[in-house]
């Protein structure tokens, strides 16, 4: 496929760039008037069009794309799209001023979903899943990560996996399955938090790796969630079986969730809604991405991050939905976007880049994905005519995404 007259071709950081760091998350690389060439599914070559070359301009399959941007698809890294039901009741607590705490104390919360799943069949979650899924694609989504966490016994926890998998399967777009059993404690083991953590160890990893159902291990390492100890403690017998960490840290509270997730070499730290000087110093050193989710934060009404602190101490930061039926019921990337800017203080530039190479670094995909260079998958979505790059977060609450494409062909749903 040849697309032609792109008025600008956004996020060409070169194949081996896999992660950008703060300090240079301003750099958006974009070609204009352009033309990009894609072989089977991947990014052939591009090039400016009053130099393309006359053997490019007579190829068939041209898509003349006047006065639009074409990106690379959005990476979303951080999700929970795989639930039984919606939980708007709790949006009227909300809206009320019950807080995220005193909703799960009621009955809700993230034991609420999981008391529904353990009675929702696996093609039901599929079904369910796919058409969330199918929606975020539409949006511009090219990549995500996908956690259990709302089974919480060792047979939902499976089946939520596999639901994953099957996802995997079915859809032309990379998934990371992310287990997430240490999400809440259910009923019965509120008092005895050591069983369900042997419960996790004993007989959860062990059957995950062997049917190979995860690719990273996370925990909600929060007050009245899992302690810093007990996150610890998971982490290591995930690493048993190589499952990396990427962690729920930071939310509600500064609890020592970064330093427990740095040590034991999390891929990401995810939320850091609450920060302090510490949380930084953690993670200068590190490879950790920073992975925040302004969706969340706009959602439940809680602190929306420190972007800025994050930036300006050189540190990769990303961007994602949350998608999950209680704390963000989005997948809208677009949205997460303008949020970076609107109330992360981000920049256009740097928004871009923290929901495209460095959600996809957040997957360990940007080899492949999360930019435009020679060599890299084919996963992109061109826009509707914008005056501009920042038009797209400028613009919140409407699409300007007009076509997707994934693995070379437009994708229609
Ligand atoms: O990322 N914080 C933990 N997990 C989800 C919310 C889960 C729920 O409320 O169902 C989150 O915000
Ligand atoms: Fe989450």
């Amino acid at each position: 496929m040849l697309i032609t007259n792109i008025k600008g071709l956004v996020g060409l950081h070169p194949k081996e760039k896999s992660v950008i760091r703060g300090n240079e998350m301003h750099h958006l690389p974009v070609l204009e008037n352009a033309w990009l060439l894609i072989e089977d599914d991947l990014i052939k070559d591009f090039g400016e069009m009053n130099s393309i070359p006359p053997q490019i301009s007579s190829l068939p399959s041209q898509l003349s794309v006047k006065g639009k941007y074409v990106f690379p698809s959005w990476c979303d890294s951080h999700t929970h799209i795989v639930f039984a039901a919606s939980r708007e009741e709790e949006f009227a607590m909300k809206i009320q001023g019950k807080t995220y705490e005193e909703i799960a104390a009621a009955g809700g919360g993230i034991l609420n979903s999981a008391n529904k799943l353990q009675h929702t069949t696996e093609d039901e979650l599929f079904e369910s899943a796919s058409a969330r899924l199918k929606k975020m694609i539409l949006q511009g989504t090219g990549a995500v990560e996908i956690k259990s966490g709302y089974g919480l016994t060792v047979e939902s926890e499976l089946k939520m996996l596999k639901v994953i998998s099957r996802l995997k399967a079915s859809f032309p777009i990379p998934i990371k399955a992310t287990f997430l059993a240490a999400h809440a404690y259910p009923k019965e083991f509120q008092n005895n938090h050591q069983a369900y953590l042997d419960l996790i160890i004993n007989e959860m990893l062990p059957q995950i790796a062997a049917e190979n159902l995860a690719d990273y291990i996370d925990v909600f390492c929060e007050k009245g969630f899992f302690s810093v100890e007990e996150t610890d403690q998971i982490l290591k017998a995930g690493a048993k079986y190589g499952l990396k960490p990427k962690i729920h840290a930071n939310q509600l509270s500064v609890s020592g969730a970064v330093e427990v997730a740095v040590k034991n070499n999390a891929v990401s730290v995810d939320h850091l809604e609450e920060t302090n000087a510490d949380t930084i110093e953690n993670l200068r050193n590190s490879e950790t991405i920073v992975t925040l989710l302004p969706s969340c934060s706009f959602y439940l009404g809680i602190p929306f991050a420190n972007a800025k602190g994050f930036l300006a101490a050189d540190l990769p930061v990303a961007l994602a939905t949350d998608f999950n039926p209680g704390s963000t019921p989005s997948g809208n990337m677009n949205f997460v976007v303008s949020l970076g800017c609107i109330k992360l203080k981000m920049q256009p530039e740097q928004a871009i880049n923290a929901a495209t190479l460095n959600g996809a670094a957040a997957m360990e995909i940007s080899n492949n994905y999360g930019s435009i260079a020679i060599g890299k998958r084919a996963n992109l979505f061109i826009t509707q005519p914008m005056p501009s790059i920042a038009y797209l977060p400028y613009s919140f609450g409407e699409t300007q995404i007009e076509t997707v494409i994934l693995n070379g062909e437009i994708y229609n749903g």
